[in-house]
């Protein structure tokens, strides 16, 4: 059976491909655009798949705030452009969403069903392309992920250790907390997921959530990621935790990201491993990337 998953280069995109699954078939710019139906229609004809998983989207978060136009475009307008394409070949969809569409005032960890309150553009924009979802296209999952991290990509751990080359102290919010996921597991918990939608009387469709369990906060995760760069011999910096208020930027983010995978569980089987354990493969990777490649500037 061919999964075809949109996008290519990014994270969820590369981890999807590098499953090593053999019907998975990655296709993104310019085979693919969220802002094509047509072209979506021609690669749908042509490639007849068997399911569909949107991992592409605009996941500039703060770069939403000034370009609503463009993240709608990609996250409301193209999710329902492919919805009722699929629907009308009668192909299951699965679609990525994120914790962004909470407004993260919660005190525990979000259930699939809890009421949205986006905070920024992104998150409304990423909150009426699941609403477009759910109405075009009945065979659908809708999947939320969150705090997403990986050797792929850009991502909070290649971020922390790029800049600990040029910093020996780095600022990092410590009231925002999550359950950060290694998107390698994610991305099996998705062909998982894809494998059981495709069996004949499946009927568990709409809302889940595919994170891990460990809660953190931004900082505790970066003081993790350079105690595995320095166990490694990579960069590393001081960090120095601050209240998001002091940590302004272009949009909010929820300062609980934490996003509830029972469902995901009961329906599914799928629990995704401790996070911890897959950061020092990742730091391992990048900080050999980084090596390679020239620091912008020297170490103060
Ligand atoms: N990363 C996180 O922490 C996080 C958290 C919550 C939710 N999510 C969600 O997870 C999903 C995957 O995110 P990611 O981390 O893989 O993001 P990413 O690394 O920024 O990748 C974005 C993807 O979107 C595709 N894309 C961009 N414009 C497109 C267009 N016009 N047409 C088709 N594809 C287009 C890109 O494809 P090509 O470049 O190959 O064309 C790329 O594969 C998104 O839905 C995102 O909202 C991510």
């Amino acid at each position: 059976m061919t999964i075809l998953v949109i996008g290519k280069q990014g994270q969820l995109a590369l981890c999807l491909g590098a499953a090593g699954h053999k019907d998975v078939v990655c296709l993104g710019r310019p085979e693919v655009d969220l802002a094509d139906e047509t072209l979506l229609a021609r690669v749908l004809n042509m490639v007849t798949p068997k399911i569909v998983i949107n991992a592409g989207a605009y996941t500039s978060v703060d770069g939403a705030e000034s370009d609503a136009e463009n993240a709608f475009a990609l996250n409301r307008a193209g999710p329902a452009a492919l919805a009722r394409l699929c629907a009308a070949r009668g192909i299951p969809l699965i679609h990525i969403s994120t914790d962004c569409v909470f407004d993260g005032e919660k005190a525990g960890p979000y259930e699939p069903d809890d009421e949205a309150r986006p905070l920024s553009v992104y998150g409304e924009s990423k909150w009426q392309g699941e609403e477009a979802v759910r109405q075009l296209c009945p065979q659908h999952l809708i999947v939320r992920v969150s705090w997403v991290f990986s050797e792929y990509a850009h991502n909070f751990v290649r971020t922390l250790l790029h800049l600990a080359r040029t910093r020996d102290e780095l600022t990092v919010v410590e009231d925002q907390v999550g359950y950060p996921t290694y998107c390698p597991d994610i991305a099996e918990g998705l062909l998982t997921m894809a494998a059981a939608a495709v069996q004949p009387g499946f009927a568990a469709w709409g809302t889940y959530h595919l994170a891990g369990m460990d809660e953190t906060d931004r900082a505790s995760m970066a003081d993790a990621i350079f105690a595995a760069s320095r166990h490694l011999g990579g960069p590393s910096a001081r960090v120095i935790g601050v209240p998001t208020s002091d940590y302004p930027t272009p949009a909010k983010r929820p300062l609980n990201a934490r996003l509830a995978s029972t469902t995901t569980f009961l329906t599914f089987g799928i629990r995704l491993p401790d996070w911890k354990t897959r950061l020092e493969h990742s730091v391992r990777v990048l900080t050999s990337d980084l090596a390679a490649a020239p620091a912008a500037e020297p170490k103060r």
